[in-house]
């Protein structure tokens, strides 16, 4: 990212969220968690001093709530749950440097520094206040937020609640926030995100933040330093962290927490703190006007990602349908479960989790592409120059620059890695594997065994180099598997090795012989399980000539409707109705949708997305909005509604034939 030199340009510090205590761990959690691991891995690989950081928020009424519920104190609770999140990160293989509790006393004295030197610079101030209360999100609501008399966020019933509180002059740093963002275009990404904070900052009043708490109604807070009958909101406490931590638990240099007062850490700012989409908002908002008021650094980038749903339903306790990252880790082993997180959706984009992709997944790219090049390749070595791999000049053809292309933009192009776009740097190692395996089909070792031994010693130093490249390209993302394959290419030890910068490049050769040796199989395929008497057959296919019966149409007909793609770049609910939502989107031009999704789909997760539309509809009006044109969408049996949105990112305007 270009928006900022850094005084040191090798530290890299990221973060995720902290995670609350009362909840055990799921997919969401380890999505963020594992993005956050492979962009540290990459920056140690590329040489740079790392600060990774995770952690757990533990103070707040909920947490406090759910010790009562098992007679335990909060912190007593707190020491348990947090056992869950250092289990789950040690079995998917996050090399997190360091972890914050915001019970570390380190954490709580700085968070009370902060307040302080709020407080005397005039930042905060007392008043009194009456609001609606939500207890469950921890939230104050003015009346008009209310939706239907109730919390906007969660649904539930609020309380009315007058008293006297302490308030961070937020509103004070609206316009700054504004032009801080508009002038720094990667300080939010990705940027359908970004645009959306704008919009909020500039259509909706911003106010000031109520930032305590009294001690009567919550006890389970860091007490506000100026005044012993108040503690601090948990969500001012928990931001804090990704500061604090600069302070006491980063990897040295760091200054001596006694001396070195409250700036001037090495670590700050952040490169990135990745969090997701629902909490976007704390983190552009309240943290990057927090850090306006006491002078310091923004952070370089705040990245929100998209949720997941599973097999198309919204994740929730209720409905059963949480995904246990520690399962998966145990069918089908860490790799595959990050392997298939980062790859199946962009980062930024919601996605779906489904057993059956993620089985997908492993059996095509992984075992298919990935496991079987190596396989082979590793059988040929052996079998024609008994695993010893002459290490070879010639250097030219297609094959090798295509291999030469996706390297340098796995490892050149630095918005790949600035911006988080972990799909297109998968796609860009996939398209060496499939080089590779194209370059078997094409030059057909077996037959260059007979016929001509140098150049069959070439292609075999070609696939070797593939082979090394993409182990090298994948160690971020799958740290295991990269290892076992540097090894079984009878190299020494990949991060090591690594501190060589040129081990991205096509030209890198170790100083030592290279034999290899064949291990293990890297990824199984997974048998699909075969279809059960219980489980309903598919329909038996449409046999060419079997028309009878069937509701046939002829091309002509089917023609003349006009199907396009499109983009949405707006979307908002029809005021009074549960499932209209009315889109702006660009198919090539620019028309007005209303769909009936709105039960199933939020606004905010449409805009952006890509979508197929039929376009030459007559106008109609629903609910007295106009709508041009029809979203389509497929609804199964079991009421799983479902929009159809293109499987790659086709331009708007592109016609569906
Ligand atoms: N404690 C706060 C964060 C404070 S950061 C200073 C918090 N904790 S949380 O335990 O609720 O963390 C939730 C994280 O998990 C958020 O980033 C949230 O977006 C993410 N997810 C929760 N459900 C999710 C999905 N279904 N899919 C993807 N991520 C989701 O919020």
């Amino acid at each position: 990212m270009t928006s900022r030199l850094r005084m040191n340009k090798n530290r890299f510090y990221v973060t995720t969220p902290i995670y609350y205590v009362n909840d055990i761990p799921h997919i969401g959690h380890a999505y963020t968690t594992i993005a956050a691991d492979i962009l540290a891995r990459y920056h140690r690989l590329r040489g740079d001093d790392v600060f990774f950081l995770t952690g757990t928020d533990e103070h707040g009424q909920k947490v406090e709530q759910a010790a009562k519920a098992k007679g335990l104190s909060p912190k007593e609770h707190a020491n348990i749950m947090v056992e869950n999140f250092k289990s789950l990160w040690k079995s998917l293989n996050i090399s997190n440097d360091n972890f914050i509790r915001t019970t570390d006393s380190g954490h709580i004295k700085i968070v009370q520094e902060i307040l302080q030197k709020l407080y005397d610079t005039g930042e905060i101030e007392k008043r009194s206040y009456a609001g609606w209360y939500c207890t469950p999100c921890e939230r104050f609501w003015t009346e008009k937020d209310l939706v239907e008399g109730n919390c906007p966020d969660c649904g539930r019933p609020v309380e009315e609640i007058q008293e006297e509180n302490y308030f961070f002059l937020m509103s004070n740093y609206k316009n700054d926030l504004i032009a801080y963002i508009k002038n720094n275009p990667n300080y939010i990404l990705p940027e359908s995100r970004k645009n959306e904070v704008l919009g909020f900052l500039r259509t909706q009043e911003l106010g000031d933040l109520c930032i305590s708490r009294p001690k009567s109604r919550l006890a389970w807070g860091i007490p506000l330093p100026f005044d012993e009958n108040f503690v601090t909101y948990v969500w001012f406490d928990a931001l804090v962290n990704y500061y604090s931590a600069t302070k006491y638990l980063a990897p040295p240099p760091h200054p001596p927490l006694a001396k070195g007062g409250l700036m001037g850490g090495d670590w700050w700012p952040a490169d990135h703190h990745l969090a997701g989409k629902d909490i976007l908002t704390t983190h552009a908002v309240y943290w990057s006007t927090m850090l306006m008021a006491l002078g310091w650094e923004l952070p370089i980038n705040i990245f929100a990602h998209g949720w997941w749903t599973v097999d198309g339903k919204k994740m929730s306790k209720s409905l059963g349908n949480v995904v246990d990252p520690n399962e998966m880790v145990k069918n089908y082993g860490a790799d595959a479960f990050r392997y298939f997180l980062l790859r199946e959706v962009p980062f930024g984009l919601d996605g779906n989790f489904s057993k059956d992709a993620l089985v997908n997944r492993v059996n095509t790219d992984l075992a298919n592409d990935l496991g079987n090049l190596l396989s082979r390749f590793l059988t040929m070595a052996e079998k024609f120059f008994n695993g010893a791999i002459e290490k070879r000049n010639a250097a030219s053809g297609d094959y090798v620059r295509e291999c030469i292309n996706a390297a340098y933009s796995i490892h050149h192009e630095p918005q790949n890695w600035s911006q988080l776009r972990f799909n297109h740097i998968l796609d860009s190692i996939w398209d060496i594997i499939r080089a590779a395996n194209n370059h078997i089909a094409q030059t057909e070792p077996w037959k260059l065994a007979k016929s001509n031994e140098e150049y069959l010693k070439d292609v075999m130093f070609e696939l070797w180099n593939a082979l090394r490249l993409s182990a090298v390209s994948l160690y971020p993302f799958m740290p295991d598997t990269a290892e076992k394959m540097w090894k079984q290419l009878g190299l020494k030890s990949l991060t090591v090795e690594a501190g060589d910068y040129n081990i991205f490049t096509w030209q890198w050769k170790p100083g030592y012989e290279i034999k290899i040796s064949k291990g293990e199989q890297l990824f199984p395929r997974i048998e699909v399980k075969k279809m059960t008497a219980d489980t309903t057959p598919p329909a038996p296919l449409l046999v060419s000539g079997d028309t009878e019966g069937a509701n046939l149409i002829s091309i002509e007909d089917f023609a003349k409707v006009e199907l396009k793609i499109g983009k949405v770049l707006q979307a908002e609910r029809v005021p009074k109705s549960n499932k209209l939502i009315k889109l702006q989107v660009d198919t090539g031009e620019m028309r007005q949708v209303v769909a009936g999704i709105g039960h199933v789909y939020a606004p905010e997760d449409l805009t952006g997305k890509k979508i197929a539309v039929a376009t030459n509809l007559k106008p109609a009006k629903l609910m007295g909005v106009e709508s041009q044109g029809m979203l389509l969408a497929a609804t199964d049996s079991d009421g799983v509604l479902s929009i159809l949105m293109p499987e790659k990112d086709v331009k708007e305007g592109a016609k569906i034939k």
